[in-house]
């Protein structure tokens, strides 16, 4: 990829493309509805502020910049699967997606009230084939408008045979402090618990968290809010083309075994992610296309 290419087709006032830590090429649009910047290796948001300068977004201090690791923080995409893949646990937890180069297709700052926008693609090559078989096309766009950050990841198959993905916009959000934080609009939702067997329970009032939680939440509902963000405000999240959310906070003794995270960094984020997870997993006919999409706002 030459960055100079790139520079000369797309940057102009409010679109800066250049290299991040590490390295990594990394697109940053700023316009009146906020900033974003978005790396292109693995198409991973890595931060969101509002107009008035609020983060939205979580980034670990300990997060790795390095190609074929993933980003600990932002919003990585998890595809073709979620998880660790089902049958080869060798194959990279959470699918391919955020440890791919994407190729920057288009975008705009947002010379109107519409907003502006970066769009990236992923199509299938040699690496991906040798850890999932079909071929596909991946279009993500990053959208910052009136109504908040839009992320929209569209699968397309371009192959003969159907296929079947589990799929995250894996949002990590940063909060004022985890005890103080709760998810609203799951309540009365079944979720498969991950710390127990997957075994399916009710979720009972909102969720809150004094330890550590890993649930997809199955036919979740299109809306959900965090209370307690950084800025003290509620963030709304509100999904299409998504059945499941999954919630997860790693708490102490998890947080202390992953290399890319901090020790106490665990009070600082939650994961609320906009999923289609577990069973509710989503098949794509030949030459057909899927839509998940997820609206992120300060309220
Ligand atoms: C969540 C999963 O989506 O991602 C957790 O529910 C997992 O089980 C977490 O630990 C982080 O995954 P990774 O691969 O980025 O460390």
């Amino acid at each position: 990829m030459d960055l100079s290419l790139l520079q000369e087709r797309f940057q102009k006032e409010g679109l800066a493309i250049g290299l991040g830590t590490g390295g990594l090429p990394v697109v940053a649009l700023r316009n009146e509805f906020g900033a974003v910047t978005v790396s292109l290796y693995g198409a991973h948001v890595l931060s969101y502020t509002t107009a008035a300068g609020e983060p939205v977004l979580w980034l670990s201090d300990k997060a790795v910049f390095e190609r074929s690791k993933p980003i600990r923080g932002g919003v990585p995409v998890c595809w073709p699967w979620f998880g660790a893949h089902q049958q080869d646990s060798e194959k990279p937890a959470h699918g391919f997606a955020r440890i791919c180069e994407w190729e920057l297709l288009d975008a705009h700052s947002g010379e109107n009230a519409e907003g502006g926008w970066i769009e990236l693609r992923l199509v299938d090559s040699q690496q991906t084939r040798a850890l999932w078989p079909y071929p596909f096309e991946l279009i993500y766009r990053v959208s910052l408008g009136r109504d908040g950050l839009r992320l929209t990841l569209r699968t397309q198959n371009k192959g003969a045979e159907a296929f079947s993905v589990t799929t995250a916009l894996h949002s990590y959000f940063g909060l004022a402090s985890i005890d103080a934080a709760s998810v609203l609009g799951l309540e009365g939702v079944d979720y498969l618990d991950q710390l127990d067997d997957l075994s399916r329970k009710t979720q009972e009032g909102l969720v809150k968290f004094d330890r550590e939680v890993d649930r997809i939440y199955v036919n979740a509902p299109s809306k959900t809010w965090i209370d307690g963000a950084i800025s003290g405000r509620r963030i709304e999240i509100q999904s299409q083309g998504s059945r499941s959310t999954v919630v997860w906070n790693p708490w102490i003794d998890k947080a202390k075994r992953m290399s890319d995270f901090g020790d106490t960094e665990y009070k600082e984020m939650l994961c609320v992610e906009t999923a289609n997870a577990g069973p509710d997993a989503i098949v794509v006919s030949p030459d057909q296309a899927h839509e998940l999409e997820v609206l992120l706002k300060l309220l």
